[in-house]
């Protein structure tokens, strides 16, 4: 159940360009979250800006009763979060929405993060590798400094694959090209993913292709984050809209609508 809770910042730091992380200790949201939930943060100090915004939990430790979140500065609320110092308070509304659902019987998924959207794939990979599972990883960016975190992923994962748009790091290319072609040689259980709705779009086709089952989680702005003001609706496969914040954010890959040229 989701609760408002002001929790103290351990920790607000750039891990590179654009690309920051923050830690802060809220016992309540990290004892209830779950891999693909989304935390509403009050960004600023004061009521400015007045609305807050989602971010994927990246890292939770039950335990410690911490979460960590990556974020990529963009505007004026992901700005005013750079200015938070340790020991001040984050007012933070969360756990939100639904996250990825690990089936019974599955054996190895492949994770597929596109930017700063691998942020909810490792909590999800941790949990995974947790209960067993073998998680094959793609993750791609628009450069090298974008690909996050490398020395935690190899951490948890059995293999990682990383592109980059420019050719810096690995595969040169978009990731979904990248996973396009491992896929010919091999199926996984399952598909887990969190990028750029294009990503999750051409993923949808791929995988409905190869026959392989999975899950996206889709972005969307965001008001309330509670499913009452429609703001953050996404229009799905069969022609119906759903609320990102309420429904999802995570959707079957099998709903989510293909490319525009897909089948
Ligand atoms: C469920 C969910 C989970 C998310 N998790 C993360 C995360 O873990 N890390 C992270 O960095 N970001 C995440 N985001 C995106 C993040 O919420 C936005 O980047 C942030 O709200 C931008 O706020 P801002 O005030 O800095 O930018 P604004 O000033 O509001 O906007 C600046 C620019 O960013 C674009 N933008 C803003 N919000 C979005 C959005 N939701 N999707 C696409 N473009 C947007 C705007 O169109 C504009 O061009 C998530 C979004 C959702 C819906
Ligand atoms: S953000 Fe208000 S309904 Fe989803």
């Amino acid at each position: 159940m989701a609760t408002l809770e002001k929790g103290e910042i351990i920790a607000n730091r750039c891990l590179a360009g654009p690309y920051w992380e923050i830690a802060v200790r809220l016992p309540q949201v990290a004892v209830a979250a779950r891999p693909g939930q989304f935390v509403h943060v009050r960004c600023g100090a004061g009521l400015w800006p007045l609305l807050r915004r989602p971010f994927s939990l990246f890292a939770v430790d039950r335990e410690a009763g911490e979460i960590r979140l990556v974020y990529q500065v963009k505007g004026t609320g992901t700005l005013a979060l750079t200015k938070k110092q340790p020991g001040e308070e984050l007012d933070v509304m969360g756990p939100l929405g639904l996250g990825f659902p690990l089936e019974p019987g599955l054996r190895k998924i492949w994770l597929v993060g596109g930017g700063v959207g691998m942020a909810p794939l490792y909590f999800l990979a941790r949990e995974a590798a947790a209960s067993g599972l073998t998680c094959d990883v793609f993750l791609g960016a628009v450069t090298a400094a974008g690909l996050l975190h490398q020395e935690l992923w190899r951490g948890v994962a059995a293999r990682l694959e990383l592109a980059t748009e420019d050719g810096t790091a690995g595969h040169k290319g978009v990731v979904t090209d990248l996973v396009e072609t491992v896929l010919r040689g091999n199926r996984p259980a399952a598909i887990y993913a969190c990028g750029p709705l294009g990503m999750s779009r051409r993923l949808a086709v791929m995988a409905a292709a190869a026959g392989v089952t999975g899950y996206a989680s889709l972005e969307s702005r965001m008001a309330c984050g509670v499913g009452a003001c429609q703001g953050c609706a996404v229009r799905l496969k069969d022609g119906s809209y759903r609320l990102v914040c309420r429904d999802g954010p995570v959707f079957r890959l099998e709903e989510v609508e293909g490319e525009p040229d897909g089948p």
